[in-house]
This record gives C-alpha cells, structure tokens and sequence, in this order.
C-alpha cells in the first residue's frame, strides 16, 4: 500500500534514561510480525489496555495495520512504533474521535503502550510528544485530545499530567480489572497548550 508524506523515511531518534539508543519511526508492513508478537505480550500481561487474555492473530493485526494506514492516508490518524536495538518496544496512536459523526470531528483520542521491559525509561514520553506533534502537524483541525485511562495506573496517570493533560471526568466502577471494579477517568488536553508547552 502506498501512502502520502507522512509515511516516508521521517525518523527520530533519541537516549533512553537506561542509556539504549532508541528509534521512533512510521510503521511498514514488515513490522507486521512484530505489532502481532508485540500485542501478544501485551494481552497475556493483562495490563491496563483494552486488550487482554485473547490471542490476537496475524489476521486480525494485519486488519489493524490496514486500519492505521488509512487513518493515515485519510488525515484522520497518526501511529508511531519504537525500536530498541530493532526491537518492537512501544506503539502510540493519535486518531481522530469521529464517534459523535461530525460533531467531534475536532477532538483526537490518544493511546501509548510500553513492552514492560522498557518501561519507566523515558520511552513513554518521549513517544508522547512525537505522536502528538505528528498527529497535530498531519490530522488537520484537531483541538482537543482525550484519552481514558483506568484509576489504578498511577504511572500512565503521571504521564499524562506531565504531558499537560487534565482529569475531567472520572466512572467510579467504570472498569472491570482483573476481577475489581475500578475507575474509568477521562483526561483531555487542548491542543494549544500542548504546542505552548512545546515551544522551547
Ligand atoms: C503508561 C506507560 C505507557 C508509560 O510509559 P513509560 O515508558 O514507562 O513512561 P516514562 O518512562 O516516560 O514515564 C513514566 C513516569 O511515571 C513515573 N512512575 C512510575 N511508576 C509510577 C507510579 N507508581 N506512580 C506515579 N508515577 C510513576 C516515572 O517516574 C516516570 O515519571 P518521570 O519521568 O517524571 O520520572 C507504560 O507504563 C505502559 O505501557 N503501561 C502499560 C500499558 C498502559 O498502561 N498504557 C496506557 C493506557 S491509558
């Protein structure tokens, strides 16, 4: 599948707190195995993402590569993966919300996910900013990203606090998590902050 300029060569790359030298780059279809044993992982953690205790197949991923090269194409979407000595270590996506049809056309849904292993390392944040950056300079009219997370990740939580996001709303019980019935807090962030916050 072909694509328009934001799925060239753009690199980035940066230090990790551990010292690892780190790439964050556009997917391709060769990272195909790689996002399949990548979420795999992630499911059989039973972290706190939406997906857990279920195999995803090669089928199935390949329908979600499909999906993000659209959103891509489509100016609707933006999706980043982070390499570590060409590992597959981190995903994040920025997507354009369409879920009230053209009424929230302008407000982005963010999500990041870091293999454990690598965690607490930088990686997070790093990926972050780029992804929002990216999905700010190619998904055209975006004001708002929101994003929810579960009450008990403290760590996506301060994350996301120190990206300049804010809680706004908060389920008690929203969340069925590992057999506990835990929040579901919704955070947003507009996006002229972010690029004030960026503005070095
Ligand atoms: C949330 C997640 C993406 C963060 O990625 P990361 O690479 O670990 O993030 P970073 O290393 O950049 O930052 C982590 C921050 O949390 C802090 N932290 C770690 N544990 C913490 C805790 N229990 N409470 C509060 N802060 C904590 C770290 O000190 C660091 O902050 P600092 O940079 O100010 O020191 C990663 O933990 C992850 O993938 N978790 C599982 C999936 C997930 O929760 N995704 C988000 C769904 S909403």
């Amino acid at each position: 599948m072909t694509s328009t300029l934001i799925l060239d060569e753009q690199t980035h790359e940066f230090k990790t707190k551990t010292g690892k030298k780190a790439l964050i780059r556009y997917p391709k279809w060769d990272d195909l195995t790689a996002l399949t044993e990548y979420i795999n992982e992630l499911s059989k953690e039973d972290t706190y993402i939406t997906v857990f205790n279920q195999e995803i197949t090669l089928e199935e991923e390949k329908e979600f590569l499909t999906r993000v090269f659209k959103e891509m194409e489509s100016q609707n979407g933006v999706t980043l993966l982070c390499f570590v000595d060409k590992e597959l270590v981190a995903v994040s996506g920025f997507n354009r919300r369409k879920y009230n049809g053209k009424r929230d056309n302008h407000v982005a849904e963010f999500g990041i996910s870091v293999k454990s292993e690598y965690r607490n390392a930088g990686i997070g944040f790093m990926m972050a900013r780029i992804v929002i950056k990216e999905g700010l300079k190619n998904v055209p009219g975006i004001k708002i990203v929101r994003l929810n997370v579960f009450g008990e990740n403290e760590q996506a939580i301060h994350l996301y606090e120190k990206l300049g996001f804010e809680e706004v709303g908060r389920i008690p019980g929203g969340i069925l998590y590992r057999e506990k019935y835990i929040d579901d807090i919704l955070m947003y962030m507009q996006a002229s902050k972010f690029i004030n916050n960026s503005k070095d």
